[in-house]
């Protein structure tokens, strides 16, 4: 649906959720709370049972749920599964305003911003910045892109779900800052499970070894905020002073790093990935940089 086309949704503070993994369930169940009315639907029925039991409508068919809110928010595994639901329910489109907090990449989210609009349906992309139990509680934001008047219009509705952050009218943009937040969130977490494997081999339980683990993932932003300068400001000005840490220093660590999970039998993706980044940064003459440098292989230019 184009900004033009007469939008039914503030007519309705129904709402319909489509995908009830954890986190269409704790979508639900926060906006039943909220006293909206919600009418949920599933590909397996059987997990709306608790969500009916707390007061959802469960829809016979995509087409009745869509039908049903002039709000749908789809929380599924990827984009194809909204196509495979919605496919074939396309008549119910019209006015309907979709929002899609699946995880996919921004062309696809895109795509199916203008998907709807050929159905005369409005678009938001979405990207929960929260797991499923912290839906609904001053913790959560959630990252938003698409038409604006879409965004004020339903505003309401979804800050109940997280505080909302707003990023513009591409509907790739939140799903973007998705991805871009899941990668730090992904690789930190393969970091962990390395380290702990690490650990591990010398006998020390994961109990053990993940609190003092955990302690140095959270300092991280500690770390990178107490110098003289905050990296992203000398990252902007293309600037990589070493002048506390460098390139070589930190390189020789990365190898370190490989050659001790080598002697320990371990799977080596990941520290030789973190390894390519220094050995780069050196091969191209900037051992002396602050190990920010490696962002020009991770920018492709090697
Ligand atoms: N869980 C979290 O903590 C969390 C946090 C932030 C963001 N997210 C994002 O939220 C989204 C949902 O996450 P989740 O944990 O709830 O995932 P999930 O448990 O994998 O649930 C996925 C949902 O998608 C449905 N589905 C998948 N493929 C389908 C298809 N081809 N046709 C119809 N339905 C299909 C599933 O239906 P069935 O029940 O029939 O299998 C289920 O309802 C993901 O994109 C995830 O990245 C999750």
């Amino acid at each position: 649906m184009n900004e033009q086309h007469p939008d039914h949704s503030a007519e309705f503070d129904a709402v319909t959720v489509i995908g009830l993994g954890p986190m269409g369930r704790a979508m639900a169940r926060t906006l039943l709370a909220a006293g909206r009315p919600v009418t949920v639907w599933n590909r397996t029925p059987s997990r709306a049972a608790e969500l009916v039991a707390e007061g959802a409508a469960l829809a016979a068919t995509p087409a009745a749920a869509v039908r049903a809110g002039g709000l749908v928010l789809l929380s599924l595994t990827d984009y194809p599964a909204m196509y495979d639901i919605l496919g074939p329910a396309t008549a119910a489109l019209a006015g309907r305003t979709l929002v899609n907090l699946s995880s996919d990449t921004p062309d696809r989210s895109r795509e199916a911003a203008a998907w709807a609009a050929g159905h005369d349906a409005g678009f938001l992309t979405g990207g929960v910045m929260v797991p499923a139990p912290m839906v609904g509680t001053p913790a959560a934001h959630v990252y938003y892109s698409g038409g604006r008047g879409l965004m004020d219009r339903h505003r309401d509705a979804l800050a109940l779900l997280g505080t909302p952050r707003y990023l513009g009218e591409d509907p790739g943009l939140a799903q973007l800052m998705y991805q871009a937040q899941l990668a730090v969130f992904l690789t930190t977490l393969s970091g962990l499970m390395h380290a702990t494997a690490m650990l591990g081999t010398a006998g020390l339980k994961a109990a053990e070894a993940l609190p003092e683990l955990l302690a140095s993932a959270d300092s991280i932003g500690a770390v990178l905020r107490a110098g003289e300068q905050h990296p992203g400001t000398a990252l902007d000005a293309g600037e990589h002073p070493g002048h506390l840490s460098t390139v070589t220093m930190m390189g020789a660590t990365a190898d370190h790093i490989v050659e001790t999970s080598t002697a320990l039998g371990l799977d080596l993706a990941l520290p030789r990935a973190v390894q390519s980044h220094y050995r780069h940064a050196i091969a191209n003459g900037h051992g002396t940089d602050n190990w920010t440098r490696i962002i020009d292989t991770i920018r492709g230019g090697r």
